[in-house]
């Protein structure tokens, strides 16, 4: 029987593709013998890892992008159907939580800062909405395609100080399931758009909530692990087999689902 999870030769587009899952997801889809564009707005990381997958054998090329601005993006597309010739898939990584954002222990709801809610909210939807917008059309174009997006368990189970930010990735799953429905309906029965939910990471964009100046864990993460049956948190390689299955022919059935990645975290109580 023919390999469900045979990618050779696929296109990926990796959004955030510079920071800490997306570093580890890009390197994967290369050894996996994917052509992966890297867009990010960190230049140097981008292009670091660009090179790095390069010398070792693979292929992958460094774009600048912001996934605020269509233009842009609009921009990254022609270059990467003129190196590559087109897109098979993207995966939404850019986003993450922001400090403005987040309720400090003393303060409550109502001292939340609006503006920064609403850039939670615009970097994790719309950063999402609009590179889809540009890059699906390139995989309508070219007949069929898988889009996964980043949601988090924060969309499943609104947790305590970081209410924009759940709020953003629970429109992202929303978001996952309309398109699921949206491309299938009107272009046809190659398109999969689903969504993976992790639970926690210790990454950059989380770490002065989840750790002390001294590096020691914060009260909030030892309440994480105290929920998770795990009892510890994720490594960025333990995305990766979802990730493959969800860009995979092994997958072909499967759209607008979420997959949650978490330890056992969102279905354990007590
Ligand atoms: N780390 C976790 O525990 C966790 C859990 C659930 C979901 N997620 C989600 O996974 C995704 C990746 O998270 P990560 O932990 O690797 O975060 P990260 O901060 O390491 O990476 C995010 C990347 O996005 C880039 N970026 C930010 N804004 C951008 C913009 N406007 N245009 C282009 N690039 C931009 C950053 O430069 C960075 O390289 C995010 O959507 C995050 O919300 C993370």
């Amino acid at each position: 029987m023919e390999n469900l999870f045979d990618i050779t030769g696929k296109v990926a587009i990796i959004t955030g593709g510079a920071g800490v899952l997306g570093t580890s997801m890009a390197k994967y889809l290369a050894e996996q013998g994917v052509k992966v564009a890297i867009l990010d707005r960190d230049e140097a990381k981008g292009k670091a890892l660009a090179a790095e997958i390069k010398a070792a054998g693979n292929e992958a090329m460094f774009l600048y992008t912001d996934v605020m601005d269509r233009d842009v993006l609009e921009q990254n597309c022609k270059d990467i159907l003129k190196a590559y010739g087109k897109i098979d898939i993207l995966v939404n990584g850019a986003g993450g939580n922001m400090g403005g954002a987040t309720i400090p222990p003393d303060k409550t709801i109502f001292d939340i800062a609006l503006g920064d809610f609403r850039k939670v909210v615009d970097l994790n939807l719309f950063g999402t909405v609009i590179p889809t917008l540009v890059f699906a059309k390139a995989m309508v174009d070219n007949g069929g395609g898988a889009i996964v997006n980043m949601s988090s368990e924060s969309a499943l189970r609104p947790l305590t100080r970081v209410v924009g930010y759940g709020a953003a990735k629970a429109a992202v799953t929303n978001f996952t399931k309309y398109m699921a429905g949206e491309l299938a309906i009107k272009f046809g029965n190659n398109f999969r758009v689903n969504a993976m939910a992790p639970g926690f990471f210790i990454t950059e964009q989380n770490r002065t909530l989840m750790t002390n100046p001294d590096g020691s864990y914060s009260d909030r993460a030892k309440t994480i692990l105290a929920h998770t049956p795990y009892n510890r948190f994720g490594e960025p390689e333990e995305l990766l087999g979802s990730l493959h299955y969800l860009v995979s022919d092994a997958s072909k059935f499967v759209s607008g689902t979420v997959l949650v990645i978490d330890g056992g975290f969102d279905a354990f109580s007590i």
